[in-house]
């Protein structure tokens, strides 16, 4: 493996490394920025961001068809960018909908997510008009239902099904999820008598219903098995209620690579299977196949970012294992506190040093970050060039999706700035934290 390769399906798309061994993105020295804005420091490719969501868009027949999962990676700026591409934009909470509406996204275009959505939340959505409520649950309709009644409104919802299906096993096994915390069961006939219930209620329109089967899906069956079973729904709204439901949101999940050896998903081709087994099924069915709806949200904004960490102690390790000898630690001054995710899923990232070309031999290495706490592992076990020393910027791929929005303050840390990158331009988009955010929390 060529240590200062930068594999074109894991980094942003305007990312490379110059003849002095810089990297740059989007034409900006990633050297200079953390030189400008410090490190650790997120840096987003916005055109690589903005080219995603058209191929998306590309993909599934429209914009009108994506919706950013906005969970995923959420500031006033990314939103602008979601409402320039045209577009749609999940939230899924009260806060998440505040930065959107802050931002100036139309709530026409807007659909708000929850499994426990509080009445402040349901009336935000309700006083702003936001095109779709997902119900998560019966008591959620029957509030919901209320807050329009007082506010003189018709809030059209969508119901969210569970349908059974567990992306992320071989045989999509029936029953596997119901034991799960979103949505309404489509087996046991609950999502039926809710859909029901909605038709019924006067101030609740149903438009269709949704379904999310996991996140990081790089099978097509899983999406296809849970369409097939949510149009049986529509099938029996339609034979039993008359009502033709319009819409069908199969939810987000496709899956990126991290690593170089990972294969890129075929977006295109996903989009095109998908789209053809549900007017099969439809067609099947005998009903009228309804607009299809996605929530990508990693596969949009995972690959456009990086995150720069400036290199502190190096300490080779004497493990005790006959195996493995000596471990080099190599410290970072983030950690699980800017990036959970390899502690809490095992996550693996492609990591190289963006300030220089390195040609030190492999070593064993572990990338650590600076927490009090031995589990603080960014990168578990890798073969990393020898000559990695103090200031050198180490910097990982595929930050953009679930890391800035999962970050945490522990042993003080502050939140990173994250800065954004086009045409050789940066843009500040969040400022570092500082330890007076820190403080000012206190209230004596
Ligand atoms: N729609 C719904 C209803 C969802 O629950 C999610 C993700 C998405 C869309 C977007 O999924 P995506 O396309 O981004 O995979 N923290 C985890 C991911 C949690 C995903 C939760 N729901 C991680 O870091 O991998």
């Amino acid at each position: 493996m060529d240590f200062n390769e930068l594999p074109a399906h894991v980094w942003p798309r305007n990312s490379r490394r110059e003849e002095d061994g810089v990297v740059t993105v989007a034409g900006v020295p990633l050297t200079e920025l953390a030189e400008e804005y410090g490190t650790p420091l997120y840096v987003f490719d916005e055109d690589d961001f903005r080219s995603r969501c058209r191929d998306m868009a590309r993909a599934f027949g429209g914009p009108e068809h994506v919706h950013y999962a906005s969970k995923a990676f959420i500031t006033k700026r990314i939103v602008k960018w979601v409402n320039e591409e045209g577009l749609c934009l999940d939230v899924a909470s009260l806060n998440e909908a505040k930065v959107a509406l802050a931002a100036g996204f139309p709530p026409a275009r807007m659909t708000a997510h929850g499994n426990n959505k509080e009445p402040e939340y349901l009336e935000l959505c309700v006083d702003n008009e936001i095109a779709h409520v997902v119900l998560d649950n019966e008591g959620e309709l029957a509030q919901l239902n209320e807050i329009a009644r007082a506010a003189g409104r018709v809030q059209p919802v969508m119901i969210r099904v569970k349908p059974g299906v567990d992306a992320h096993t071989h045989e999509f096994i029936a029953t596997s999820h119901e034991d799960q915390k979103f949505g309404i069961s489509l087996a046991t006939g609950a999502a039926f008598d809710a859909a029901k219930a909605a038709l019924e209620s006067e101030n609740l329109q149903l438009v269709g219903l949704h379904c999310h089967v996991g996140s990081s899906v790089f099978n097509a069956e899983g999406f296809k098995l849970a369409a097939e079973r949510v149009l049986s729904l529509y099938k029996r709204i339609h034979t039993e209620l008359g009502v033709a439901l319009k819409e069908l949101d199969l939810g987000g999940g496709f899956g990126i690579p991290y690593m170089e050896y990972e294969e890129a998903l075929d977006v295109a081709k996903l989009a095109q299977d998908l789209l053809a087994a549900v007017e099969r099924t439809a067609h099947e069915l005998d009903i009228e196949p309804p607009f299809v709806l996605v929530e990508p949200g990693r596969s949009l904004v995972g690959a456009s970012a990086v995150t720069v960490y400036s290199v502190g102690t190096v300490k080779d390790v004497e493990t005790g294992k006959a195996e493995l000898p000596i471990r080099r630690y190599l410290s970072v001054d983030g950690g699980m506190s800017d990036n959970i995710r390899p502690a809490l899923y095992e996550s693996e990232y492609d990591v190289r040093v963006a300030n220089r070309f390195t040609d030190g031999e492999p070593v064993d290495s572990r990338v650590v970050g600076f927490h009090c706490e031995s589990g603080d592992i960014l990168v578990n076990e890798r073969k990393l060039p020898g000559d990695i020393t103090t200031g050198d910027l180490l910097t990982f791929a595929t930050t953009g999706a679930y890391q800035y929005m999962m970050a945490s303050r522990y042993n003080g840390a502050l939140r990173p700035a994250v800065v954004s990158v086009r045409n050789g331009q940066a843009n500040l988009m969040l400022r570092r934290e500082t330890v007076d955010d820190l403080l000012a929390l206190e209230v004596n």
